[in-house]
């Protein structure tokens, strides 16, 4: 059995990452301190799950050497941009400092393979669109820097120890998966999708919409959506190019399209029949007002394509999710 251990495995992105491996005959092992993990979610998958953090550097190299550990996928890691920037010390801390000790202990297990969650905020403000993996990357808050520190890590890992890494950066993970087993929980919330159906549903009383005098078609931030089962697809690429020889490198994720905030609200009005009120809010600092990605490098190299082009199909999966969590 190919054992692979999955850190932030009870998250949005890595319960996705679990369930994939799963279907593709993998055994993965969840490691995750469930600080923005859901463990009841992860472990329905049938997954086995450690509660623990992976800056413990004694249960990390136990786990890596007693459980035959032969790849690592990093999904933990704290992800809000906005709280980043008022407490950089914990994103140092935890995405920079834990992540070096990971895979400090993944070098003295002999555990060479790795495939890394980065984010398009390593690029910082785009100076031309699309964005290709060969953009200069110049992130503007300190999550993005932390994405960037680990992006470094990994190369002189490689150089020094022979360490195989694939790294994807991430545009907007949207959608769920559409068996309705798992989805998007943050709490907070602050991202647009869930917020907006939210809205929809009632639990709030309308969308503050974070500037609406951008210089985009109708003033408001345009994004690359792209759903979550085909991020998670291509870590399942980047799994297979690891086992197979295949050279280290980053690729982006997303679409190759975007959409603006008011799109998405009108898709999701669509979607879900309901009326949403807006609310006409002024820009949320560190906003880039356009990002989407080239990523027919991951398409060439991997052969992963995103399945799913098509922003109903996204908001539609991400609808029947919200309607179960507030049925619960
Ligand atoms: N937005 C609103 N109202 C809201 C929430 C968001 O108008 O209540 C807007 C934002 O300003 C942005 C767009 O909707 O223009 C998408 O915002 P999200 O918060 O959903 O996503 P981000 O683009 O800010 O963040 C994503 C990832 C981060 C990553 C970042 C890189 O979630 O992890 O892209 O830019 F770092």
């Amino acid at each position: 059995m190919n054992n692979v251990l999955v850190t932030g495995g009870a998250g949005y992105i890595g319960s996705h990452a679990v369930l994939a491996l799963i279907e593709e005959g993998y055994n993965p092992i969840v490691l995750d301190n469930m600080v923005n993990g859901h463990e009841e979610l992860v472990k329905a998958l049938g997954a086995e799950v450690i509660v623990g953090d992976v800056g413990d550097v004694e249960l990390v190299s136990n786990v890596l050497k007693k459980r035959n550990i032969t790849s690592v996928m990093h999904f933990a890691a704290y992800a809000y941009v906005g709280e980043s920037v008022t407490s950089p010390a914990k994103y140092y801390l935890n995405n920079v400092a834990v992540t070096a000790s990971l895979l400090d202990s993944m070098v003295k297990a002999r555990v060479n393979k790795f495939v890394f969650s980065s984010s398009c905020a390593t690029y910082g403000l785009p100076a031309s669109l699309p964005l290709y993996e060969s953009a200069e990357q110049r992130p503007i808050s300190p999550y993005g820097h932390s994405k960037l520190m680990v992006e470094q890590m990994l190369k002189d890992f490689e150089f020094a120890y022979g360490l195989q890494s694939v790294t994807f950066r991430y545009f907007n993970a949207a959608g769920a998966d559409p068996g309705g087993r798992i989805g998007e929980r943050h709490v907070p919330e602050t991202h647009l999708i869930p917020l907006v159906l939210q809205a929809a549903i009632g639990l709030r009383n309308d969308i503050i919409v974070f500037g609406t005098d951008y210089p985009t078609p109708d003033g408001t931030c345009i994004r690359d959506y792209v759903h979550v089962n085909d991020l998670v697809s291509a870590h399942i690429h980047g799994l297979h190019h690891l086992e197979k020889g295949g050279a280290s490198d980053a690729f982006n994720l997303g679409i190759g399209r975007g959409y603006s905030v008011l799109e998405i609200i009108d898709a999701a009005k669509k979607v879900t029949g309901c009326d949403i009120k807006l609310n006409l809010g002024s820009r949320r600092a560190g906003d880039p007002p356009v990002l989407y990605a080239e990523s027919t490098k991951a398409q060439q190299v991997l052969g992963w394509e995103p399945k799913c082009k098509d922003i109903t199909t996204m908001i539609s999966d991400a609808w029947s999710w919200q309607m179960k969590e507030s049925s619960r």
